[in-house]
């Protein structure tokens, strides 16, 4: 099939995106460019927004001359397109001895996941990613995750698959948006997720966001802010403090905890609590606080080993932390959102404000801290100490 013939197949479909990267030349001034539909008082337009390292350009074009637009590119100044329609996913890549890799996949989804979950052991499955190793999204070449012609680095396929499963879970949790998103994610480190959501979020799903990483250590927040200068994305910032003490500046809709250690996790959900934050993520880690005040029960199988007693005290925070969500109207879900194998830290707790407070969700808590003899950060700071929301 000619080039031509590719391009046209993309152009017919109804196109959410399109990228174009890998420049053929290494001085090529723009790394990156993409195209997406776009209403200019109420006529459609492509809009081609072209990236260097600091700075975005922005041109529009007739939906017409998007075809002889691509080929140009194509010709003169990129080796790959991705593209997104409404349908499927496609990809033209073309080699440096000029041999042209054309591919179309069916587009995956909540629905194709769910299907694959299904899918009995064993068998074949093939595996659909909302951010597919192909596309070599920036953020995830210079993480070392994936090289820059599309292929995951084989240490890093757990880190791989974990971001996807997470940017498809956040993903499907958002809808069209009138307005901007406001993000922040607590304890973001070197910041994997962050940068690859921020991505995900404006450049495939074409979604405003304002996006807010905070994290205790200085010289990794001062990496982030490097970065992310270098991709001008310019609504993600970093700061360095702690969740404990963080105001945010204004509403916020959604926070994000991956793996924020121990009761960073507590502040981080008490804090989306008194915010009213619509969405919470939040996967924990290094459960330790409960462990530590529980005592050896004589009457208590639970507590009779310090390894059990330690897994136990584990998944009581968790569960605890997931009533006290609900008892502040929240609706959880406590998830494995990847295998074991790819991750022992896999227990993802989601919650969506709903406003209607499970009346029974405090007693339990309460009547779990009278038997195991704890007292969560979390419980204290909702109760003892800033009383109820
Ligand atoms: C295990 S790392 C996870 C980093 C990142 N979210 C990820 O999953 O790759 C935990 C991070 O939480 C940060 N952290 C722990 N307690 C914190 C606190 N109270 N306030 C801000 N950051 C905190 C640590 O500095 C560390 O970078």
């Amino acid at each position: 099939m000619e080039i031509q013939e590719m391009i046209q197949q993309i152009v017919r479909q109804d196109i959410e995106k399109l990228i174009l990267s890998n420049p053929k030349t290494k001085n090529f001034p723009y790394r990156k460019m993409t195209i997406r539909p776009m209403l200019i008082q109420n006529h459609r337009m492509m809009q081609m927004e072209r990236f260097t390292d600091k700075q975005a350009f922005h041109e529009n074009i007739e939906p017409g001359d998007l075809a002889q637009a691509l080929q140009h590119a194509l010709q003169q100044e990129y080796t790959q397109l991705d593209g997104f329609t409404k349908e499927a996913t496609y990809l033209i890549k073309i080699s440096k001895k000029g041999k042209v890799l054309f591919k179309k996949r069916p587009r995956t989804g909540e629905n194709m996941a769910k299907a694959q979950d299904k899918t009995p052991a064993g068998q074949n499955r093939q595996k659909h990613y909302v951010l597919p190793a192909e596309l070599a999204p920036q953020p995830l070449i210079d993480l070392g995750v994936v090289t820059p012609n599309g292929q995951v680095i084989a240490s890093r396929y757990d880190k791989f698959k974990q971001i996807n499963r997470l940017i498809e879970l956040i993903g499907e949790s958002i809808e069209p948006q009138t307005r901007a998103l406001r993000i922040i994610d607590f304890g973001c480190g070197k910041s994997y997720l962050t940068f690859v959501l921020y991505y995900y979020l404006t450049e495939i799903r074409g979604i405003e966001v304002h996006m807010t990483g905070l994290d205790l250590k200085a010289d990794v927040i001062e990496n982030c802010r490097q970065i992310a200068s270098r991709y001008a994305y310019g609504n993600l910032h970093f700061e360095i403090g702690d969740i404990a003490a963080y105001q945010p500046e204004g509403p916020v809709d959604m926070v994000i905890s991956l793996h924020a250690c121990d009761t960073a996790t507590d502040y981080a959900l008490y804090n989306a609590m008194r915010w009213q934050t619509q969405r919470i993520f939040s996967v924990p880690c290094c459960q330790h606080e409960l462990a530590g005040q529980m005592k050896k029960q004589s009457d208590g199988t639970l507590t009779q080993h310090g390894l059990l007693k330690q897994r136990f005290a584990a998944l009581l925070t968790d569960a605890l932390r997931a009533d006290l969500l609900a008892a502040q109207g929240y609706r959880v879900d406590a998830l494995e959102f990847i295998d074991m194998e790819h991750s022992p830290k896999n227990l993802l707790l989601r919650a969506v404000k709903t406003g209607t407070a499970d009346v029974k969700a405090k007693e339990r808590v309460e009547q779990a801290m009278r038997q195991y003899q704890v007292e969560p950060t979390l419980y204290r700071l909702l109760y003892a100490e800033a009383k109820q929301l």
